[in-house]
């Protein structure tokens, strides 16, 4: 069973325009969820959805999602990615997924314009949290897991909150519950790898056997402002140094822990923030992962034991609050399988290798049957206006998706 050629002018054409959205003079793009940036994507998105023939719809929070029919009411296999993006992020993480997708889905109508099963692509809104930090906004809604009162849990930098920029856009926080799915039998993304494995092993394709457990945890620290000149060192309560001593602690914890844990400090906000000012406060947002949960509790049980521990000696006090708790997910062995054949098949090298990055996979693996596919990132950079994935290296993906796609909506029997 062979799937249509996926068409690869098109998918050259549709990462470049996406990455013409968002662009920032220094570098790469930004596209927060429910900014201008955003929209102006997913308006250009829902286009190439209408012009794939799908029928296109939004849900309560923003989700969009393209459908193709199938002979059958369900269940739908669901495809896609996230247009949200880092701040000064890629051209390909998130983007890719969904440019895939449907360039994909494009294939599998010119073999079978009605496929068994139907099949939807799958924008999702929000994956980032580089605005909100909400927690995978997008694919909990869709899973039914978002009480309408959680949109006026999150600000913004600039203190808006998210129930007001969501009314901004039109869309009403309490109809959350309706963006809730119980259609779903499948759901398959297509992304960047992020890391190095694939380019140094020489291997064409990743296939995701599981997902790293995530946490983010803020840290505030709070000690005392004092005049910077006239205040000796041995008196004060610097929650600045106290901080700096915590984000050596974090990075030690990783280290003792060994691979695969990570630990990182990306966020800080110090106050006053004025030179002459003994800082009085800091926050800082710590990110942790491990894709065994023992030990990503362990993890976190040490991050904050350590963080206590240096409170205590510079006399600063400390409170340490879970923002994000998502334990690891396992992807489903069968999809896993299916990908594997596709590639295969095609005679494409693989290797199975857990995703050390979040994913929306990562949500709604825990109760869809869920699987990645990855290809390679070159020098493993990501997050970064550095990432890249030749055309070369994109294309294989893009055609295992859709000949994966054709298996499982019953387009090729
Ligand atoms: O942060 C992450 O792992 C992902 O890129 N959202
Ligand atoms: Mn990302
Ligand atoms: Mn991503």
């Amino acid at each position: 069973m062979d799937a249509a050629k996926v068409d690869e002018a098109l998918i050259a054409e549709y990462l470049d325009r996406l990455y013409e959205i968002g662009r920032l003079d220094g570098g790469g793009v930004w596209r927060p969820t429910y900014s201008p940036a955003w929209q102006e994507a997913r308006t250009v998105v829902r286009g190439w959805l209408s012009a794939a023939g799908l029928s296109v719809r939004e849900d309560a929070v923003g989700n969009l999602f393209g459908r193709l029919a199938g002979t059958e009411a369900g269940p739908v296999v669901l495809v896609g990615s996230h247009i949200d993006t880092v701040y000064a992020g890629g051209k390909f993480d998130g983007a890719l997924g969904v440019v895939g997708a449907i360039v994909a889905l494009r294939a599998l109508q010119e073999r079978q314009p009605r496929p068994r099963r139907p099949v939807e692509v799958f924008v999702s809104c929000e994956e980032e949290d580089s605005r909100f930090i909400c927690n995978f906004w997008g694919s909990r809604a869709m899973l039914g897991e978002i009480d309408p009162a959680e949109a006026s849990n999150y600000r913004d930098a600039d203190g808006i909150v998210m129930s007001d920029a969501m009314a901004e856009y039109g869309l009403e926080p309490r109809r959350i519950g309706e963006a809730r799915r119980n259609d779903l039998g499948a759901f398959l993304e297509l992304h960047i790898e992020q890391g190095p494995v694939l380019e140094q092993a020489g291997i064409v394709l990743g296939i995701v056997e599981a997902i790293s457990g995530l946490n983010r945890t803020s840290v505030q620290v709070v000690g005392q402002a004092d005049h910077a000149g006239t205040t000796p060192i041995a008196m004060r309560r610097d929650a600045g140094l106290a901080a700096a001593e915590m984000l050596l602690a974090v990075r030690s914890v990783a280290d003792e822990l060994g691979e695969p844990a990570r630990a990182t400090v990306g966020t800080l906000t110090m106050y006053p923030n004025q030179p002459n000012i003994v800082p009085s406060r800091v926050e800082f947002i710590v990110d942790s992962r491990h894709p065994d949960r023992a030990a990503q509790v362990a993890l976190l049980e040490a991050i904050s034991g350590r963080c206590q521990e240096v409170a205590a000696r510079h006399g600063v006090s400390v409170s340490i609050k879970t923002l994000i708790d998502q334990p690891p997910t396992v992807m489903d062995p069968r999809l896993v399988a299916s990908l594997e054949g596709c590639a295969q098949r095609r005679g494409l090298s693989t290797r199975r290798m857990v995703s050390g990055a979040g994913h929306d996979a990562q949500v709604v693996g825990r109760k869809i049957p869920t699987v990645m596919l990855f290809v390679p990132s070159q020098g493993g950079r990501s997050h970064s206006p550095a990432e890249h994935t030749s055309f070369e290296q994109i294309v294989p993906g893009v055609q295992v998706l859709a000949d994966a796609l054709t298996e499982l909506s019953g387009a090729g029997s």
